[in-house]
């Protein structure tokens, strides 16, 4: 397909579409098809039918439409009418009310701060489009950036778009992406990869996983982008496992652009080749770190590897291999179709565009969000997410998953960006957001997210291996009350240990939740070592 044909789809796709009075999109990501969300979308399809509206109404199936704590949730339009909780038994009157009154006591208000807040770039067709058509996608322009990119502009110049807009790696550290791509450019050899690190292992998120599943052609049109912009002709996405309804999702989309010429050979009918496989991953944390995640992919155990050489010089089967995350790879097209500039004014000074977040925990509104960089905690927590149920005081929220750390309150007024968040000892991480109130004991907090890295180290490097599970024992002694002062040193001391010792990035941040309680909920550590006792009322204590 070349650019003008592509253009020629987009019209006719829009031409084409018989225009029903009436849409119900109805999400079918993974949070509302729990919900139950394909049967509401099957009974609201019977009883258009039923009525022979099938010309008036037309039930489409759209990604996560952010709210997921309310699922099943549908958008009626044009009425621009949510609905919340929707369960089969609401079909008929939802179909009743279309045109004329919305049902009132579903009604989800699209005017709240939850939407209204929120700025999307990566999220802009979620809830939009089905996530299964490809020519949704195109009608909203898809694949015109990675047409444009072929058309009109070098690799190099699409380097420079993307480090003109200051994107940084959504997958955790938050590396400049334009300087990665322009590495892996830079590297000589006759072979070169591309990787979409989708392997997703922090506890509670599942942002990218929602991208998946909402948007799948928008990171391969990413990733396309950016094989051309390095030289390479072969991509994997690694996906978890776990992810099967993006796995899915996935497959069908690298299907339906391969049957359009916008993946594989001649792409856009020029001499650029581009091939995508998807891999996935058994669910160990490890995988997603990227030279374990190239081993896995080679067929060797996830285990990391000293670095350097970095993937980009050295990576699958030791070619140069440029590797980003899902949302990173998603905030590509956007950037070329509005230009770096354009990116490079969303945000703060060193942390451009947005982030997608899962938010979750001791909030109102739990759900997927995307906010520009620089918002404040408060008005995500308080605005976006509704602030703490049930009359509770916010005590702290937790970022970065197991890597990050607990801010309290006296940062609420914070600015969420790259370095803010790295300054008061947590980090961006790749978008887990858990919010806790007074039922929260911070040392159980810190324990948690030590067991995890436990059960997930992959035993490679004794710091890590040793060390995390000689600090889970000394948490595991605090709020069972067994603990004293020494342990509480001793614990100390083993964090510093494991930090700047470990071989890869788990072990290294592990002791980061500990670290991060200890800094603002001290007191909460001696209660349990001194009083015997825990504030929050959550350890039960032996002595
Ligand atoms: C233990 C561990 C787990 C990681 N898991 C992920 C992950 O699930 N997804 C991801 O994109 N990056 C993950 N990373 C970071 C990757 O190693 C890598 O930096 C990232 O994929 C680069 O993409 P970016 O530059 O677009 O952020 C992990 C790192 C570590 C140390
Ligand atoms: S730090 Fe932990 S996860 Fe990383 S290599 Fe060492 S043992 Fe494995
Ligand atoms: S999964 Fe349906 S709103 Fe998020």
């Amino acid at each position: 397909m070349t650019p003008e044909e592509l253009r020629r789809l987009a019209e006719s796709h829009e031409e084409a579409r018989p225009e029903p009075r009436h849409c119900i999109k109805v999400c079918v990501a993974a949070g509302c098809l729990s919900a139950g969300s394909d049967r509401v979308r099957e009974a609201l399809q019977n009883e258009i039918a039923q009525r022979g509206l099938e010309n008036e109404c037309e039930v489409k199936g759209v990604g996560c439409l952010g709210l997921c704590t309310a699922g099943p949730l549908m958008l009626v339009e044009p009425d621009g009418v949510m609905y919340q909780r929707v369960t089969e038994e609401d079909a008929p009157a939802i179909v009743e009310s279309l045109g004329k009154k919305s049902v009132e006591q579903l009604v989800c208000p699209s005017d709240m701060s939850f939407f209204t807040k929120q700025y999307k770039i990566v999220l802009e067709n979620s809830g939009v489009i089905d996530p299964e058509k490809i020519e949704d996608y195109i009608a909203r322009d898809g694949y015109t950036a990675l047409a444009r990119v072929l058309e009109e502009m070098t690799p190099q110049e699409v380097i420079d778009e993307i480090t003109r807009s200051g994107l940084r790696g959504r997958g955790g550290a938050g590396y400049p992406t334009g300087l990665k791509w322009s590495t892996v450019a830079k590297a000589g050899g006759s072979r070169k990869f591309v990787i979409c690190n989708a392997d997703e292992g922090d506890p509670g998120a599942f942002m990218d996983r929602s991208v998946l599943e909402s948007d799948p052609h928008r990171v391969l049109e990413g990733m396309a982008i950016a094989a051309y912009a390095v030289g390479a002709s072969q991509g994997f996405l690694y996906v978890r496992a776990e992810y099967p309804l993006a796995v899915k999702r996935l497959r069908t989309a690298i299907r339906q652009a391969e049957r359009l010429g916008l993946l594989g050979n001649n792409i856009c009918g020029t001499t650029f080749s581009f091939h995508v496989d998807i891999r996935l991953g058994a669910g160990a944390f490890v995988c997603g770190e990227e030279t374990a995640l190239i081993a896995s992919i080679e067929g060797k155990r996830g285990q990391p590897r000293p670095r350097p050489p970095y993937p980009a010089e050295y990576g699958l089967w030791g070619y140069p291999t440029l590797i980003n995350n899902v949302e990173t790879f998603a905030n590509v097209a956007p950037i070329i179709r509005n230009g770096g500039d354009w990116f490079a004014s969303i945000g703060t000074e060193k942390s451009k565009g947005t982030k997608v977040f899962a938010l979750a925990g001791r909030v109102r509104n739990t759900g997927l969000i995307e906010v520009p960089m620089g918002i404040t905690l408060r008005e995500i927590i308080f605005d976006i997410g509704g602030g703490i149920p049930d009359g509770h005081r916010f005590k702290a929220v937790q970022t970065g998953g197991p890597s990050g750390g607990c801010i309290p309150e006296q940062y609420l007024d914070m600015p969420v960006d790259y370095d803010s968040l790295a300054k008061v000892g947590s980090i961006m991480g790749s978008g887990g957001m858990i919010v806790m109130d007074e039922t929260s004991c911070m040392v159980d907090v810190a324990k948690f997210f030590m067991d995890f890295c436990v059960s997930e180290s992959c035993g490679k490097c004794v710091p890590c291996r040793v060390g995390t599970a000689q600090m889970y024992h000394l948490l595991n002694k605090i709020t069972s009350g067994e603990a004293t002062m020494e342990d509480l040193a001793l614990l100390e001391e083993l964090c510093d240990m494991v930090k700047y010792t470990s071989l890869c990035g788990l072990g290294q941040t592990a002791p980061n939740p500990v670290l991060s309680t200890l800094q603002y909920f001290r007191e909460e550590y001696i209660a349990h070592i001194v009083d015997k006792q825990c504030p929050a009322g959550v350890c039960q204590m032996r002595q």
